[in-house]
């Protein structure tokens, strides 16, 4: 098995490779690409979005060369996807980065954490596939982005020149998470939790962030010492979480 394969005899990650100079979105062009048959490990990247999606109907902004945008089509994608896709992120990026749940990537700065990088799952898991949409801030200049999505962000600040070597190490990354027992994820995503212990906010209610269960879940303490189990699908956790 090479570096970018994903075990049980599948194609390899990034494998065709579908490179735009500008796309609205290469999530929506890896949807396409996706209903019309695409294999598993198709990837889709651009130097340019001009509609890039974000999480809850939210636009991706990046800045033309400076980030990383990829989208990958995946047949039989696991349930815990997205959280194996943040600590993927996490590994290719490397020591200080942290994953909040469910799959934003942060990274410190100028004394506070900030988001360097976004995770957008899509699919039809009735006709097994989904597409795996990736945001690296790599190069990108803070002040580049509104100044709503500024306050929150973080950059790596490196080199026009990484963005290709970090796809390599995310798809080498991803091959590796992919075809360990989802386990081995958690547990990772455990080690490099960044809302541990914090509050966090909800439309239904708030409390204490404690960790995440078996199904990936963010278990969160309330007032009154219960503690309930969040599905990443049916809540969207405030700004102050
Ligand atoms: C989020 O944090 O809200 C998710 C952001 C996902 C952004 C990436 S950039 C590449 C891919 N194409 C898109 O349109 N979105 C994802």
């Amino acid at each position: 098995m090479n570096a970018f394969e994903t075990g049980a005899g599948s194609a390899p990650l990034g494998s065709p490779r579908v490179h735009l100079r500008t796309v609205a979105s290469t999530n929506a062009r890896a949807r396409e690409l996706a209903m019309a048959g695409a294999p598993h490990g198709t990837l889709v990247t651009a130097s340019e979005q001009t509609a890039g999606r974000g999480r809850h109907g939210r636009a991706w902004a990046s800045s033309p060369g400076a980030s990383l945008l990829c989208s990958l089509v995946l047949r039989d994608a696991p349930p815990l996807l997205p959280l194996i896709a943040g600590v993927a992120v996490c590994d290719a990026i490397g020591e200080g980065a942290r994953a909040k749940w469910p799959n934003d990537v942060l990274i410190g700065g100028e004394g506070r954490l900030g988001k360097v990088a976004g995770i957008l799952v899509e699919g039809r898991p009735q006709e097994r596939w989904a597409v795996l949409g990736i945001g690296v801030n790599v190069a990108l200049r803070l002040e580049q982005l509104p100044p709503d999505v500024r306050v929150r962000a973080a950059t790596l600040a490196r080199p026009a020149s990484a963005v290709e070597p970090l796809l390599a190490d995310l798809l080498a990354a991803l091959a590796l998470r992919l075809s360990e027992p989802a386990g081995h994820a958690l547990a990772a995503f455990r080690e490099r939790d960044a809302l541990r212990g914090q509050a966090v906010s909800w439309a239904g209610g708030s409390g204490t962030a404690q960790g995440i269960d078996e199904d990936g879940r963010l278990l969160v303490k309330l007032a009154d010492a219960s503690v309930v189990a969040l599905n990443a699908g049916d809540v969207h956790l405030s700004a102050a979480g």
